[in-house]
């Protein structure tokens, strides 16, 4: 029998016939023959090599000797007919290949079984449950009470926790040691040590292990190394090359492919000499629980396999179901595929993120700022994968934003689907964590774990830039305004629920005296429902915005140009009311950024100097109510209202918006006004074109003078709007939005 189970020279170099030979000698392959049955090729011949995508496709199987099925067949059965008591008991025995109860072996799963021991290069596989019983079989096969694990600390938390919590109990422990800490890995060795373990790209740090280095280690104490190859499988590295023993997949993930279905499965590569080490006995000695088989005896190239078999999936009883096989079988068919598109599309991925200045952080191997970007480049020269992670900036509420805006990917708990997917650590599986603990686990608050799939790039990109402008508003929105810290101090600026998009232009709206951004409500909403970033400011001191209330207008012209130089937006337009123009045109003169340049400057109800009445600001500074009184009746042609927009009285709303500054703002920001002589100094400066929107009946900023202003300046062009006063945007609104829709889109670089 033994004869039998010799394997030809070669065995690496695989045919189907040495692979099914190898395979009956583990468990029967799939159609149950009989060895005599397989045309080996002859053993002196010149071994040929089929390569790796025939074999995802063939390796474990032929057409069905029955039907002619050529899918794999799901037997989905629990038990197989004997032929009789003889034939049952050599079954039993281990004497003839073939199949007695599926929790032992199949035909379905042992197709899959060949098939991945074919992609790695090993002498066969065991496939069970999940990617954990994968691990729990290999632990349990070669471990004892009092054994002891090294493992890498930088590896999938499931893992993590039956090695740190769940197998102490039964009496093996594990040192974890970082996968980067060479010496640390040799240091933590112990007498007791029976597996080092690892995977070959961390779950989720993204570290690499150094595998030869560590299998070298790990030989060199005779012990074996298993690592998991989840996230690589097969096509991106063959971690028998690299003096692996082991190799365990999860196959959900890639190898499956499709997130249809749980499993896993153990590789063995048939080199590792249990009987030299001298380590383990439960491989190399009589083991009563099966007719005092010495496993390494029956076979040196595959006791591991043996055993786990013969003990582990009889009885434990982790196996794979013979439909989830099926499933698997079919993933592995399309492995290359999939997983040059899966690289592909992970590598243009991380070029956008690259370029986004909402991300903090990309951890991924193949960036050179990795730490393991060498050891990456030599050991995963096809690609490290399509998993890795990346910060937003704006922490928690940041990443629950930018995952739940998403639409395209989906977001949940798994990875390696042909879907892209995606996780938030720190709102889902790491909720009860605080930041600390989150950090000493090796992710930030914002940090997002992206499985990256096969999907259209473009359709990709587009869904990311969704949920990167979401995430915004967790750094500067809050609603439907954003927060602007300049100086230390938070700004408020209303955005119409729109957060900003750099590649959009973006226009300012600045109000005047004793007044906020609402003024502008009706024109701001518009423009951000048709394409524009809105800005919407609230100067320092006024209603939401924090800050002191500056006394000048040069002053107030610094800080809008300072806002102005940190607010997103491809290019700039500004629009000012009365105090709120003598402030745009300030900064309009002070603007330099031709990155992001100025397209366009408005001035509404405007003209310089804006001569404030003695009795205006007198009022201002001992009787503000007073003063609330005269600037409303002053500021409105029609003080009985008559605007076009039903419900909303314009004087009523001024009025109560002033009687809501704070203290000394109607005298600080009249004063502004009354002392400003640097206007037409500052006129001769803007560079961009300029527009004048003058109500006919302005009193406060006389339409007669901006006239006389507008024709100083080849730039600028004067608009009158009939029957209203100084509050023109709230009077004529809708001729209001028509001049400025009008000179902003022929300013404008929008498409
Ligand atoms: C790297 C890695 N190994 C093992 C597992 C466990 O696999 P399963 O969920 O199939 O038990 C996972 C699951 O996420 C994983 O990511």
């Amino acid at each position: 029998m033994l004869a039998l189970f010799l394997l030809p020279d070669g065995i690496h170099a695989y045919t189907g016939a040495t692979l099914i030979l190898a395979c009956h000698f583990l468990r029967p392959g799939q159609n149950g023959t009989n060895t005599s049955t397989i045309q080996m090729r002859p053993v002196m011949g010149q071994p040929t090599k089929t390569r790796f995508d025939t074999l995802a496709l063939h390796a474990g199987q032929k057409p069905d000797p029955v039907h002619g099925a050529r899918a794999v067949p799901i037997y989905q059965t629990a038990s197989y007919v004997f032929k009789d008591s003889d034939q049952a008991a050599s079954l039993f025995n281990m004497e003839r290949p073939g199949h007695a109860y599926s929790r032992l072996s199949n035909p379905t799963t042992a197709v899959f079984e060949e098939r991945i021991a074919a992609l790695e290069g090993g002498v066969g596989g065991i496939a069970t449950a999940s990617g954990q019983a994968a691990l729990h079989l290999a632990i349990t096969t070669l471990m004892d009470g009092g054994s002891h694990i090294v493992a890498s600390s930088a590896i999938y938390g499931g893992s993590h926790n039956i090695l740190q919590y769940t197998l102490p109990r039964f009496g093996i422990e594990t040192t974890f040691v970082s996968p980067r800490d060479i010496d640390g890995i040799r240091n933590a060795i112990q007498p007791n040590t029976r597996l080092i373990f690892g995977e070959v790209v961390g779950n989720p740090g993204n570290d690499v292990m150094n595998l030869p280095v560590v299998a070298q280690i790990a030989h060199e104490h005779g012990i074996p190394l298993m690592i998991d190859s989840t996230f690589t499988t097969p096509h991106l590295i063959q971690p028998f090359d690299h003096g692996v023993d082991i190799v365990m997949h999860s196959a959900t993930k890639f190898l499956c492919g499709h997130g249809t279905v749980i499993g896993g499965v153990l590789v063995d590569r048939g080199q590792f000499s249990w009987e030299n080490s001298g380590k383990f006995e439960n491989l190399s000695s009589p083991y009563k629980g099966f007719h005092n088989m010495s496993f390494d005896e029956e076979s040196s190239q595959a006791a591991f396999l043996l055993r786990a078999r013969r003990e582990g999936l009889r009885d434990f009883g982790a196996c794979m179901s013979p439909t989830t096989a099926f499933y698997v079988i079919q993933g592995m068919e399309t492995l290359s595929l999939r997983m040059d598109r899966h690289v592909q599309n992970t590598r243009k991925v991380v070029e956008f993120l690259l370029k986004s200045d909402a991300i903090e952080g990309i951890n991924f191997p193949e960036l050179p700022d990795h730490p393991d970007y060498h050891l990456a480049q030599q050991l995963l020269p096809k690609g490290a994968g399509a998993v890795f992670s990346f910060t937003l900036k704006g922490g928690r509420e940041a990443g629950r934003l930018f995952t739940e805006s998403l639409e395209i990917f989906s977001h949940l708990a798994n990875v390696g689907d042909a879907k892209s997917l995606v996780i938030h650590p720190a709102s889902t599986t790491h909720y009860r964590m605080s930041k600390d603990d989150l950090v000493a686990a090796g992710i930030n608050e914002g940090t997002i774990r992206m499985s990256v799939g096969i999907e259209d790039i473009d359709d990709l990109l587009e869904d990311l830039s969704k949920g990167i402008r979401q995430s915004r508003k967790a750094t500067k929105y809050e609603g439907t305004s954003m927060k602007i810290t300049l100086g230390g101090i938070d700004y408020y600026a209303y955005t119409a629920s729109h957060e900003p998009d750099p590649s959009l232009e973006t226009i300012v709206f600045v109000h005047g005296t004793a007044m906020d951004h609402t003024v502008w409500a009706l024109q701001s909403r518009y423009f951000a429902y048709h394409g524009y970033n809105i800005l919407g400011v609230n100067l320092p001191g006024h209603n939401l915005s924090n800050g002191d209330l500056l006394p000048t207008i040069e002053d107030l012209g610094e800080w809008l140009e300072q806002i102005m130089s940190i607010s997103v937006g491809k290019a700039f337009h500004l629009v000012g009311h009365s105090m709120g123009a003598l402030i745009c045109l300030q900064a309009a003169a002070r603007y330099k950024n031709i990155e992001k340049p100025l397209n366009s400057l408005t001035l509404v109800g405007f003209s310089y100097p804006m001569a404030v009445a003695p009795q205006l600001l007198d009022a201002a500074k001992n009787n503000p109510n007073e003063a609330y009184s005269m600037m409303t009746q002053w500021s409105h042609a029609s003080k009985t209202g008559g605007e076009p927009n039903p419900g909303f009285w314009s004087p009523g709303m001024q009025m109560s918006m002033m009687k809501n500054s704070p203290e000394g703002a109607v005298f600080t920001d009249l004063n502004a006004c009354n002392d400003y002589q640097a206007g037409e100094a500052a006129l001769e400066k803007v560079t961009c074109p300029t527009l004048f929107i003058s109500g006919r009946l302005d009193k406060m900023a006389p339409a007669k003078l901006a006239v006389v202003h507008a024709g100083k300046s080849d730039l600028a062009k004067i608009t009158m709007i009939p029957n209203c006063g100084h509050a023109l945007m709230s009077e004529q609104p809708d001729s209001v939005l028509n001049e400025l829709k009008q000179f902003i889109a022929t300013h404008g670089s929008q498409q």
